[in-house]
């Protein structure tokens, strides 16, 4: 359980309030709930046998002698406060939360047993397009962070209860011929929750998990067309992912899509990101049928990640503008004063001492600056700019002055013009 101070305490403030931003743009809309539960509500929906249940909740008996948690994790809450509060009788809702979630896990870096989720729930919308939007606004975030570069996206079916059932017995007939080869938490897991077993990171135990049968082998057909669904609309707004046919999660209330954003930069904790459809659980829980997709995103990692994005970016300018004779060289200290206003904390850095367009271009380079804006004569009759990127193979394009700030903006986070 850490302090967050100092800087790190405003790095907190950027990544909460980008989040906050980006969340809010997709129209979801921010509740707070309780930080303690009853313990049953844990039980009953992540699933008595899993490690968060089994092994790391803050569990304790208040003194009246009711059972207690420290909420591990936000979804359970969220469908809670849904049914609690009747949230079924306004029609489909979106919804967020943020905030301490406690597991006792062994501690190491990036796994924290007070640590931090963004929880983004999508209640009463069973189509792909829902889980699409969710993926979709995980992939704004991580441009608007500036991490887009360190996270891809995983993504698996787990079909209905149904198909899971004929998958668990194919499973359970499978491992139960390797039954004196498991460890003991595995074969304990056999008769229990056989799909656990496949989470193993006991390397002895590698070859017999490479070797069992899969999950999307048992899909039916609904969760199928489901799925091509969610991929088809991935496809479109050209999110790339890899399919993780053993991507299977470790709280027991998906069904049908699963997804995790990982990424490499972290150690061994790797998932920053994850989440998938619980189309049963309203109802499992004691609420009206509800389908329902979310996904919850750990703080902790994701402002490691902004950190290291920072400490390899520095402070290297972000345009260097080059000016090519008089009339831009008069021009160009304007433009740069007029891009620093404009641009919100945009860092340029104006060519001094002339020099050749190759010698200005070199500068420009060595500095680190993702682009060069290059203003000649030409452009300062026009009122427009060539803006160059740097880092990338892109092509030079040239754009008005008044749009420029805005133009570089949009391209340093990422997206199109
Ligand atoms: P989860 O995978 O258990 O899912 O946690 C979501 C995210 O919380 C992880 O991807 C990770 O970034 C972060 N996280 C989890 N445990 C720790 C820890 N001990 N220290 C630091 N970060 C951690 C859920 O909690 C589901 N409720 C997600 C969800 C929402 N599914 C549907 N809706």
């Amino acid at each position: 359980m850490n302090d967050i101070l100092g800087a790190d305490a405003a790095r907190w403030r950027t990544v909460l309030g980008c989040t906050r931003e980006v969340i809010e743009s997709y129209g979801y809309g921010e509740i707070w709930l309780p930080l303690l539960e009853k313990t049953e509500l844990f039980h009953r929906s992540i699933g008595a046998v899993t490690d968060i249940v089994e092994k790391e909740m803050y569990t304790f008996d208040d003194r009246n002698g009711d059972s207690l948690t420290l909420r591990p994790e936000g979804t359970a809450g969220v469908v809670r406060a849904f049914i609690q509060n009747g949230l079924h009788r306004a029609g489909p809702q979106r919804l967020w939360m943020s905030g301490p979630m406690f597991r006792h896990e062994r501690p190491q870096a990036g796994r924290y047993r007070q640590f931090h989720q963004f929880s983004v729930e999508a209640m009463g919308m069973e189509g792909p397009d829902i889980d699409a939007e969710l993926i979709a606004m995980g992939a704004a975030l991580w441009k608007r962070l500036g991490i887009d570069d360190a996270l891809t996206l995983e993504l698996n079916s787990l079909g209905t209860p149904e198909s899971r059932a004929t998958y668990r017995a194919a499973l359970t007939d499978y491992l139960r011929g390797f039954e004196d080869a498991l460890d003991d938490d595995s074969r304990r897991r056999l008769g229990s929750n056989p799909m656990r077993v496949l989470d193993s990171k006991n390397p002895a135990l590698a070859d017999i998990i490479n070797g069992a049968p899969q999950l999307p082998d048992y899909l039916d057909d609904a969760s199928k067309q489901h799925f091509d669904g969610v991929r088809e609309r991935l496809d479109a707004l050209g999110i790339a992912y890899t399919l993780n046919p053993r991507l299977v999660r470790g709280l027991d209330y998906y069904s049908r899509t699963v997804f995790e954003w990982v990424t490499d930069r972290l150690g061994a904790q790797n998932a920053v990101c994850s989440g998938g459809r619980y189309d049963g659980l309203v109802e499992q829980l004691g609420g009206q049928a509800t389908p329902a997709v979310g996904f919850g995103l750990g703080i902790e990692r994701m402002v490691a990640l902004v950190e290291q994005a920072e400490a390899s970016d520095g402070f290297a300018p972000q345009v260097y503008l080059a000016a090519l004779g008089e009339a831009a060289e008069a021009q160009a200290p304007l433009l740069a004063e007029q891009l620093r206003d404009h641009g919100r904390g945009l860092r340029v850095q104006l060519n001094a001492g002339g020099g050749s367009f190759k010698a200005q271009l070199k500068r420009a380079d060595r500095c680190g600056a993702a682009f060069a804006v290059i203003l000649g004569d030409n452009e300062v009759q026009t009122g427009q700019a060539t803006v160059k990127p740097l880092r990338s193979d892109a092509a030079q394009e040239t754009v008005a002055q008044s749009q420029l700030s805005d133009f570089i903006r949009e391209r340093l986070r990422g997206d199109s013009p």
